[in-house]
């Protein structure tokens, strides 16, 4: 018999398992009977009735040793704790911002940034929309305007940048509506609504040109921006021996301000922040931080919540943390590829994201096909998801009906340093079986529905 040839798998996760959480599988009755009681809402389910959650990567994350052995030296002032100056430190250092206000999490920022920069009748561009970033651009009296490229919209289209800014159509809004009405550009990387999908540098230095030229500010949803880094470093051009490091703070560099979900990247279970290099805005932000959220050096966090966070930031940017963070949802999108699965290509950074319309074509979109799913794949598994589609989209303020956008996904998302390859082996085998029984999946009925941010609390009926 002809031996195999050996082929060396050259790495594996840079960390072993030092503590355990239980898990518990159900049986399949058990999980149709909660799925009922939850209104096929994956966010109502008990996390004690899910076997693999893959919801969110936010704020599910395991922290190391070195983040542990942080929060036993929280210093809990009230006012100016140590950890906040080392945090700051740690922002200036590795994001290069001067100034830097703590909040509780990301949307927590959004609402502050959006308050200062925002007037009424304003249009702030963005490349595809985030569900918290745009509800408060539309709170603070602003309009959304999607201007990404027309190939993130496609979820078979391989384009290895598919955050890109389109110019053409930035440039269109600014003609159209002029440029005093566009108070910022708004940029997340990589893009979490579009499958996950990387900007590249050459095109963020192509919208800081053009924005700079009209004077507009350019701000970042830096909240998974070391993923973006990844991606650049691997698919750019003249980027493949820099650092993550050096490639986030050449990010950083093109930009007025950020924001950030610590909850992501810096691998915490709670925490945000705003970092600028606008002393004005700054001024704004650290004044509004004590109305909404608590004193400016700690911001709604505990003086251990920042420990954690700035040891996260020294470990976000490890390269071979962040290979091995991609390097899963990679082998969980070629393992789905086997099984003929559809998904958004090329494979995200932070999860997959199943083509709910290619997956169930015979469901119409109002009748929620990617919450169908979603619903169908924990039934067959105890596997949690998340409807990333028309549910999530929401209503148009001002027609009141559905948002339908092309992308109708259930994300798997895959939380950093928690699940082996043996949990994403028995995730894509159930995906698979649900898949060779689709043709006899019925859709939903939105049965009740809350006025902002719906998909969390939504609930469905089966048709
Ligand atoms: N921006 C992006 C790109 C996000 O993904 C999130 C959160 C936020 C802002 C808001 O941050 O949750 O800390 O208030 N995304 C989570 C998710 C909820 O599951 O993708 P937050």
């Amino acid at each position: 018999m002809a031996k195999k040839k050996v082929i060396r798998r050259s790495w594996a996760e840079p960390f072993k398992i030092k503590v355990v959480e239980p898990i518990r599988m159900t049986t399949r009755e058990y999980r149709e009977k909660a799925m009922k009681k939850a209104g096929y809402n994956t966010f109502l389910l008990k996390s004690e009735d899910v076997y693999i959650d893959l919801l969110t990567d936010s704020g599910t994350n395991a922290m190391s040793d070195y983040q542990w052995a942080g929060m036993m030296i929280g210093d809990e002032a009230y006012a100016g704790s140590k950890n906040f100056y080392y945090l700051w430190d740690n922002v200036k250092k590795y994001y290069g911002m001067p100034y830097f206000v703590p909040t509780h999490q990301g949307r927590a920022a959004e609402h502050l940034i959006s308050k200062i920069l925002i007037k009424p009748g304003d249009y702030i561009p963005g490349n595809m929309y985030f569900t918290t970033t745009k509800l408060h651009q539309e709170l603070a009296g602003g309009t959304f305007v999607d201007v990404i490229i027309d190939e993130a919209h496609d979820p078979a289209n391989a384009h290895p940048f598919k955050g890109n800014v389109d110019l053409n159509k930035l440039e269109n809004l600014i003609k159209k509506v002029g440029a005093k009405k566009i108070p910022y550009v708004s940029m997340a990387g990589p893009v979490n609504m579009a499958g996950g999908q990387p900007f590249s540098m050459a095109n963020l230095k192509a919208v800081r040109e053009l924005t700079k030229k009209h004077g507009i500010k350019l701000w970042f949803d830096a909240t998974r921006a070391c993923e973006n880094a990844y991606f650049i470093k691997e698919r750019e051009k003249g980027y493949k021996k820099k650092t993550i490091a050096a490639i986030l703070k050449e990010m950083c560099s093109y930009f007025d301000g950020l924001w950030v979900s610590a909850k992501k990247d810096l691998m915490v279970n709670i925490g945000g922040f705003i970092a600028t290099r606008s002393k004005k805005v700054f001024e704004a932000a650290r004044n509004l931080v004590v109305v909404y959220e608590g004193l400016h050096t700690y911001g709604g966090l505990a003086g251990r919540d920042m420990e954690a966070m700035a040891r996260g930031i020294e470990e976000m940017v490890l390269y071979d943390n962040i290979k091995a963070r991609v390097g899963q949802v990679e082998y969980a999108g070629r393992r789905l590829t086997e099984f003929g699965v559809p998904f958004v290509q090329p494979v995200g950074g932070h999860a997959i994201f199943l083509d709910a319309k290619a997956f169930l074509p015979h469901i119409p979109q109002n009748e929620f096909p990617a919450q169908t799913l979603a619903a169908e794949i924990y039934i067959d598994s105890g596997v949690r998801s998340m409807e990333r589609g028309v549910v999530s989209a929401g209503r148009d303020p001002k027609t009141g009906d559905h948002h339908y956008p092309k992308l109708e996904l259930v994300r798997l998302t895959l939380p950093r340093r928690v699940y082996t390859q043996a949990h994403i082996d028995v995730t894509v085998e159930s995906i698979a079986s649900v898949y060779e029984e689709r043709k006899k999946i019925k859709g939903l009925k939105m049965v009740y529905e809350p006025k902002y941010l719906r998909f969390f609390q939504a609930r469905f009926e089966r048709l």
